[in-house]
């Protein structure tokens, strides 16, 4: 169970987060909620920033935002300095709103759509990351258009295998993202890259996958990469100034993960600094402006998930549920990748975690759980349920199955909870519907 930080049980034995009892929570704001503590953020993004900066120098945290893309987190991690790693125009839009600027978005895709890069330039984005052997010439065009002189990154595919689930690696050499260095192709994009008057190459990209303990596999990513830039200087005199190591550091999800605090997780850039710093040392190459972009570790256990009980069905001696009034719609985690969670019942909180259960959703699916055969106390219809490391990739995630509005969204910050994300009506739902005139 991850209590850490503000997450405590009280005098009342109800769970509380930043200071607010989650079950005051539930009944200010109902259920299902995501519930997000502003400490946990901030002290872990700063954990990150302090230790490039402390360790290796120029550099900067990039918050990989497809973990949670809300105006409220842009705004409280451009305030702390983070740039912020986008993947599409809603992306960028949203963060802009959020009052990130421009030149700290760093933009990403393996399929950028030219409506897309049309208005990351024209917004004045910092960087736009290379992966596909066409977009040169269509940034270039672009950037033309509005007179702009537009820095890219390359993605490459260093080769390295991070023990994770398949679906989140992202650097196995038949991966989708990224220009393979074995098989030539990086070597060929780059090169073409100083054909484009528009195009200024500032450097090189890489992201190995998410959810990663193994710290040997960033060391590897880095030596992989510095042989590179080292290749790129020697061979054709091109010169790396800013070097993208990606995100991925894992979280702690039940208790098969490590607990980390903020400054264990510092450990991770901790040991990136060090391994680069010596890697450079070594190849004798000039140290370039490093970033990294931390998505999951930023958020993820910042967040927990706030349910109520309903249905509970103990099929004798085969599987007890406890039905609650979320489900795959607002974590889909579970039935895409078998994620597991773990939780507790927030306003029985210290009695004795006495049955072994399965948290199903409200959805019309089998696979709609959020958790399995997990230990939970004694609960009944009302009772609250909390689910731990919810902060990343679910509300980001989540959809409208089933008519189930997305559930709304609070930051709390000593013990005052307001909403980052406000609650929907069955109106935004049908927002964008539209009966044809040949159906009346
Ligand atoms: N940078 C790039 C280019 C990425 O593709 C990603 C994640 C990150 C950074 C951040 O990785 P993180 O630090 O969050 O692990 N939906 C999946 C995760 C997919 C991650 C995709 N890329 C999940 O729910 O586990």
């Amino acid at each position: 169970m991850n209590l850490r930080d503000t997450l405590k049980i009280n005098e009342e034995g109800h769970l509380e987060i930043g200071g607010a009892d989650t079950v005051d929570l539930c009944k200010k704001f109902g259920t299902p909620l995501y519930a997000l503590d502003y400490a946990y953020i901030k002290k872990t993004a700063l954990s990150f920033a302090d230790t490039i900066k402390r360790k290796y120098g120029d550099g900067a945290v990039a918050y990989a935002s497809k973990a949670f893309s809300a105006t409220a987190l842009y705004k409280l991690f451009s305030g702390l300095g983070l740039y912020s790693d986008v993947v599409s125009k809603g992306e960028i839009y949203t963060a802009l709103k959020g009052g990130m600027p421009a030149d700290s978005l760093v933009m990403h895709g393996n399929n950028k759509q030219e409506y897309e890069i049309d208005y990351a330039v024209s917004e004045g984005v910092g960087y736009i990351v290379i992966d596909g052997m066409d977009e040169p010439g269509i940034i270039d065009a672009i950037a033309k258009k509005y007179d702009k002189l537009q820095k890219v990154l390359v993605r490459l595919n260093p080769g390295v295998e991070a023990h994770t689930h398949h679906f989140t690696q992202t650097a196995r050499e038949d991966s989708k993202f990224g220009f393979s260095i074995k098989s030539g192709a990086a070597d060929e994009l780059i090169k073409s890259l100083f054909s484009y008057k528009n195009l200024i190459f500032s450097g090189l990209h890489c992201h190995i996958g998410s959810q990663i303990f193994d710290r040997e596999a960033f060391g590897l990513a880095n030596a992989v990469m510095t042989d590179y830039i080292k290749k790129l200087r020697d061979s054709y005199g091109i010169t790396v100034d800013v070097l993208n190591l990606g995100g991925g550091f894992g979280v702690h999800y039940t208790d098969k993960d490590p607990l980390y605090t903020a400054e264990d997780y510092a450990g991770y850039v901790d040991f990136i600094a060090e391994t680069l710093t010596a890697n450079l040392l070594k190849k004798d190459i000039k140290k370039p402006f490093l970033i990294i972009e931390p998505g999951r570790s930023l958020i993820a256990e910042a967040g927990i998930t706030l349910y109520t009980v309903g249905t509970v069905k103990d099929i004798k001696g085969i599987k007890k549920y406890y039905a609650i009034d979320g489900g795959m719609f607002e974590n889909p985690r579970y039935a895409l990748y078998r994620s597991e969670y773990s939780a507790i019942i927030a306003n029985k909180a210290r009695e004795e975690f006495s049955e072994t259960v399965t948290l199903t959703g409200k959805c019309c699916e089998s696979g709609d759980m959020i958790a399995e055969g997990i230990k939970l106390q004694k609960a009944q219809r009302g009772d609250v349920v909390a689910v731990f490391s919810t902060g990343a990739y679910n509300y980001s995630m989540s959809s409208h199955y089933n008519g189930n509005l997305t559930p709304p969204a609070v930051m709390i910050k000593d013990g005052e909870a307001d909403y980052i994300i406000k609650p929907e009506s069955c109106e935004d739902l049908i927002r964008n519907n539209n009966i044809p005139d040949f159906l009346n």
